[in-house]
Parts: C-alpha cells; structure tokens; sequence
C-alpha cells in the first residue's frame, strides 16, 4: 500500500492526527532505549504515526536498537518515519534511502533544494519500488527558515518571480510526493502551500507547541497531520497529554 494511503488508513483507524516525533534525551543508551519503548507504550493509541530523527538513530544504530523500536510501531499498526532530510547528490540519497527503507522505515523526509536529476529522483525510484514514502521539505517551522525557504527566486521553467517554498510546494505535486512539511509556526503558509497541493499531497506539520506553533491555526489553515514532540514528551503525563492533544486537533477540524 503507497505511503500516503497507510497513514491515511492509520489516522481512520486511530481518529488521531497527531504523529509522534520520538526525540528522547538521555547520557545512558540503554535509558535512552528503555524511554522509547515506554513512551511509545505509552502513547500508542492516541497517535497515527512515529517519526524518528537523529536524537536516536545516532546513538542507538539503524540496524540495532532503532529496529525494534519500527518493530514496536509496527506492531502497534503505527507507520514510521525517519526525519533525515537527505539533502546530498543522488547516489548517496539513494544509499540512504534504502538504508532507513531497509531498516523498516516507511517513508522519509528529504529537502528539494537538491533538485530531480542526480538529486532526488533515486530516492523515489527506490521509494516507488519498495511502495514506501517521501515526504519533502516546504517550509521549515524554525524562526530562520525564511532564509531559505522563503527566499524569492526567479522559477526557470515559468521565467517568472515567486517564492522557494511554493514552488517546493509545485514540486511536491510534480514529483507526486507523499506529504510536504510546513511549519506549525507559519499558519498562513500553510494556507498558501494547501492551495496549490490540495488534498493531493497532505502537509505534515511540526512545531506544536514548544516551538510555539498552535494547533487550532495549523488544523485550520489545512494541516493534515501534527508532529509533536516535546509537549508530550517532557508532560507529566504523556498519555493524557497526547490524548488532550489529539481531541483538541479533532475539534478543531470541524
Ligand atoms: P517538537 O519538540 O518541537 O519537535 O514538537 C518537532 C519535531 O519535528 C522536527 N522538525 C521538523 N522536521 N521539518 C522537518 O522535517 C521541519 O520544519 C521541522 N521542524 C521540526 C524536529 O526535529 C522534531 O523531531
């Protein structure tokens, strides 16, 4: 099943938008591990996807402690996803990518600013062939992301002026992406982006929270689906706290 019906599937069956964004901290490694596993324990119900990143991978090993962690989501029914942001040439995107496909992540995140050719196209071709995701980059939710992404550029293929992410967000749709990611903290950016991609392909959005990103003007302005990480992992209770989160993203859907 293609990547965007799974998660799709996965936000019916668990009526939550809300994605996990993993990010344990800990000196200890097998804290770090036990964490995890507890956290996702924890808050399995209440979410429709697992993303990961670098906060565990490089302590815990792809192929070592991170794939029983895929395997504990999969056996909660939860896709996964591996926040990488591939970013470099083509052939070493593609050994990327089937590296985290290989190690049982279902889609991955990668940053257009590489471009198709010897740039991103492996990284479909092997998504495509194993049936798993990629989800691009838009816009990002950090306070300097405008540098990049909201610079004006001039678009060489319609010779005219407009802005780095929409025309990601126009790449997105031509590359038949799986999901963009736009900043919980930029709203209107989201209603921007959401205009040209439609349902097409959906937008992820972090920043929830700690990143002062508000759940109620993300959903609003067509965010598909919310990452939130520290606000439920730092909260007292991460269960309820993830649960809160999900009614609240729910509500304000309707
Ligand atoms: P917090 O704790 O702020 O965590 O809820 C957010 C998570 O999302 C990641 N992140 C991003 N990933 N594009 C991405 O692909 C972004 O613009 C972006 N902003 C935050 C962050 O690494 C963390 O896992």
């Amino acid at each position: 099943m293609p990547f965007k019906i799974e998660i799709e599937c996965s936000q019916k069956q668990k009526d939550s938008n809300i994605i996990l964004a993993l990010d344990v901290a800990s000196n200890s490694r097998a804290n770090l591990f036990s964490k995890s596993l507890k956290l996702l324990e924890q808050v399995h119900v209440y979410i429709c996807a697992l993303k990961l990143n670098h906060h565990l991978v490089l302590p815990l090993g792809l192929f070592d402690r991170v794939r029983q962690i895929l395997k504990l989501a999969h056996r909660y029914e939860l896709p996964t996803i591996m926040d990488c942001k591939i970013n470099d040439i083509g052939s070493t995107n593609r050994i990327i990518a089937e590296n985290y496909y290989k190690a049982g992540f279902d889609a991955v995140i990668a940053n257009p600013f590489v471009g198709w050719k010897e740039g991103l196209q492996p990284v479909f071709e092997v998504a495509r062939a194993l049936q798993k995701g990629v989800i691009l980059l838009c816009y990002m939710s950090h306070e300097a992301a405008w540098e990049g992404y909201g610079q004006t550029i001039q678009d060489a293929k319609t010779d005219t002026r407009t802005l780095q992410y929409l025309a990601f967000a126009r790449k997105a749709l031509e590359w038949k992406a799986d999901g963009v990611v736009v900043g919980a903290t930029y709203p209107e950016k989201i209603e921007e982006v959401a205009r040209i991609t439609t349902d097409k392909v959906p937008i992820y959005s972090p920043g929830i929270g700690a990143q002062g990103g508000d759940i109620q003007s993300a959903a609003r302005a067509g965010a598909h689906y919310l990452i939130v990480g520290r606000t439920i992992l730092n909260a007292q209770n991460p269960a309820s706290m993830a649960r809160q989160i999900r009614e609240e993203a729910k509500l304000r859907k309707s």
